[in-house]
This record gives structure tokens, sequence and C-alpha cells, in this order.
């Protein structure tokens, strides 16, 4: 078996406990590679200014792919506050280093399988197999935001009409990055014999910028005759899916749609205890669980580490293990069914580490089985 170089990136919070429950698992699968440990979070932000230090970055050159765990995120005020004191006065900007992750090295494809188990008590249905195609470098995310509006931008009378308390976030969608984000989702239809793709949007108000995606949307879909393509209003989406999941397939859509709907659809499929998503580029990916860093419950060994290990099984599909991917998820389905090992989101009191070794034990099985 090759050997795979993986930066690991475990974070804050609940960050290194559900990589630990999830590196369990990989270890249990048989699968071999070189972990590289790598800084990034709140800590790099407040002694050094940087979330995302250069040597992270360096880092994720020399590997292949990057797992990573949680970080948190506070509002610039408080962000600001938290600096040591020689960093408080240099004009420091936070910036998410997740969101940068994906724009720097052009993640663009934010993938978010979202599935039921069987005997999950959480299934909001059963049966739902979706997947988001979440575009991953541009929209609401590309961080053009003013506080108060700029004196050049006044020129635009638009802007000048509106009022001078206004702050403003801009939004950025481009047909290139629209159009391989939608043949993303359209190739992965064809190549796991999905019957759908609906591309979301709202384009009814947001004209310029959804009608930009709207329309690359639409050219990508003739190429595809053989799969259904339907267009839905995000809001309706929303709507449509509480109504019946089971209706969709692939949804594909711009980039903060696609963070709040990932949201919805993990909650209909077990919570964010369930929801795991792979950042992906042409050579390079970083594999998550969907959640935040839960600051609350760190150091208590409590959090379901399933999306984790989810995402960990992801990340070895995308390095070409399938065999490793197949029987991980297969270990996930079978400790869920069982449903002696629960953590408390699902009901139960394991630990972290009870439902890692439990989906550990249940896949060395599969593993010893070949
Ligand atoms: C997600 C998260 C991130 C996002 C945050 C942590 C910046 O909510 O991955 O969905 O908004 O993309
Ligand atoms: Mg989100």
């Amino acid at each position: 078996m090759s050997r795979h170089r993986v930066a690991w990136l475990p974070g804050d919070g609940i960050g290194p406990e559900v990589c630990d429950a999830a590196r369990m698992v990989l270890d249990a699968a048989g699968f071999e590679a070189e972990y590289l440990n790598g800084d990034i979070g709140w800590e790099f932000w407040r002694v050094e200014g940087e979330a995302l230090p250069r040597r992270t970055l360096d880092l994720l050159d020399h590997t292949d792919c990057a797992f990573f765990g949680a970080i948190t995120s506070k509002p610039a005020a408080e962000a600001i506050r938290e600096l040591v004191p020689e960093l408080q006065s240099r004009g420091l900007t936070y910036r998410s280093p997740i969101v940068r992750m994906r724009q720097l090295l052009d993640l663009y494809v934010c993938r978010r399988p979202c599935r039921t188990f069987r005997g999950n008590p959480l299934n909001y249905r059963e049966n739902i197999d979706l997947v988001i195609f979440r575009e991953n470098t541009e929209g609401m995310y590309i961080g053009v935001e003013f506080p108060r509006i700029p004196e050049q931008l006044r020129a635009i009378p638009q802007i000048k009409a509106l009022p001078a308390d206004a702050a403003i976030s801009i939004r950025s969608v481009t047909p290139g990055a629209s159009r391989r984000i939608v043949e993303a989702a359209f190739q992965y239809a064809v190549q796991h014999g999905r019957r759908k793709v609906t591309a979301v949007h709202k384009a009814n108000v947001l004209c310029a910028t959804c009608g930009v995606f709207l329309d690359a949307a639409r050219e990508i879909a003739a190429n595809y005759p053989q799969i259904e393509f339907d267009t839905a209003n995000v809001d309706a989406m929303c709507m449509w899916l509480l109504k019946d999941p089971r209706n969709y397939d692939v949804i594909v859509t711009t980039n903060l749609f696609g963070d709040i709907l990932s949201d919805l659809c993990s909650q209909l499929t077990g919570g964010m205890g369930f929801g795991y998503s792979g950042n992906i580029g042409e050579k390079y990916a970083v594999f998550e669980p969907t959640h935040g860093s839960a600051p609350k419950y760190t150091g208590q060994n409590k959090v379901n580490p399933l999306a984790a290990i989810l995402a960990a099984k992801m990340m070895t599909e995308w390095l070409g293990e399938l065999e490793i991917a197949r029987n991980i998820e297969r270990a996930v389905a079978d400790v869920v069914e069982r449903g002696a090992v629960r953590t408390y989101d699902l009901g139960g009191n394991a630990s972290t580490m009870d439902v890692a070794q439990s989906v550990a034990e249940s896949v060395r099985f599969a593993h010893a089985m070949r």
C-alpha cells in the first residue's frame, strides 16, 4: 500500500479530541500514512497575529492532503482584544483559517454528503441521501467588507443613495467558478449513479450574481441530458427540504447558501455530529467535520466523533483507498444501528473515545475479513 502524507491540523476546542477519534479509526482500518502536525487556530492568532501561520501553509505544500479539526472564531473587536499586548495596535484583522485555506489553495468544491444511517434516532426521515456541492472560493466569502462606505465608492449612484452609516459587504460570482462547481456536481452525479442535480439561487433578488450562477448552471446542465436538472430559490428550497428531503439528490449552490443549506441538511440526517466536508481542488484537499470547536465541551471527551470519522473516510476515498473508505462507512453504519454506544446528542452517555473505539473494533473486524 502506498504511504500517504497527511497534514494533521487539530485546531481549537474539541478539534483535537475528534481528530484523535478519527485517527484511531484510520489506524484500525489499516490506513497507512505519515501524519505531519500543523499549527492552526486561535492560539496562533493571539500570540502571532496569524491563525494560519506561513509554516502551516508550507506544510500543506509538502503533503497530499490535510485533515482539519475545528477552529474558534470570534467577532472582530473581540479578536483584537484577545491579541497579546504587543500585537494590539498593529491593525491586524482576524481571518478564518479554513476560509483562507479554501481560497489560497483554490479548493473550489465543498462536498458535503448528508445521508441517514439506519437506527439513528435523530433521523428526520429514513433514507435521506443528499450531497451538497458548495462553491468554496467566492460569493459572500471574499472578505470585501466595509463597516462604513469608503468615499471612493460614493461616486456610484446606488451607493450614494445608501444611508451614511451603512456597512456593506460585496458578493462576487464569476462564470468560471460557477461553471466548475456545477460541472463537479454533474460529474459526481454521473459517477455515482445520481438521478438529479438541483441548482439553488436567489436570482429573483440577487439578479446580477445569482443570474451568473444560474446561467452557468443551465449551460453545464445542457451537457448532461441523462441527469435531471432543476433550479430552486434558496428560501423555497429550505421549505421543500423540510417537506420531503427525499425529493432531492445532488444540490449545487453558491458559497453562503451552501453554508446555510448544509447545516439544515446535517440536521435532517442526525445533526452536526454527522456533518462532514471535503474541500477539494485539482491537486489538494482538506477534509473536516463541519461542526465548530464547541468550546464549552472542550476536553470533556463528550462530543460525537462520527463527523470527524466520516471526514476521515472521505479522505481515504479521495486518496484512492476505496476499500478502507467502504469499511469505515460500514463500521459507522454498524455502530449507529446497534445503538449500544452513543454520545449525548443521540441520547446516550458514551464518550467520544468510546464511540471511536467501537467504530475501530467494527472496522478492524472488516479489515481482518479481507
Ligand atoms: C462551515 C463553517 C465555516 C463557513 C466557518 C467556520 C467560517 O460554518 O464550514 O460551514 O462559514 O464556511
Ligand atoms: Mg457552516
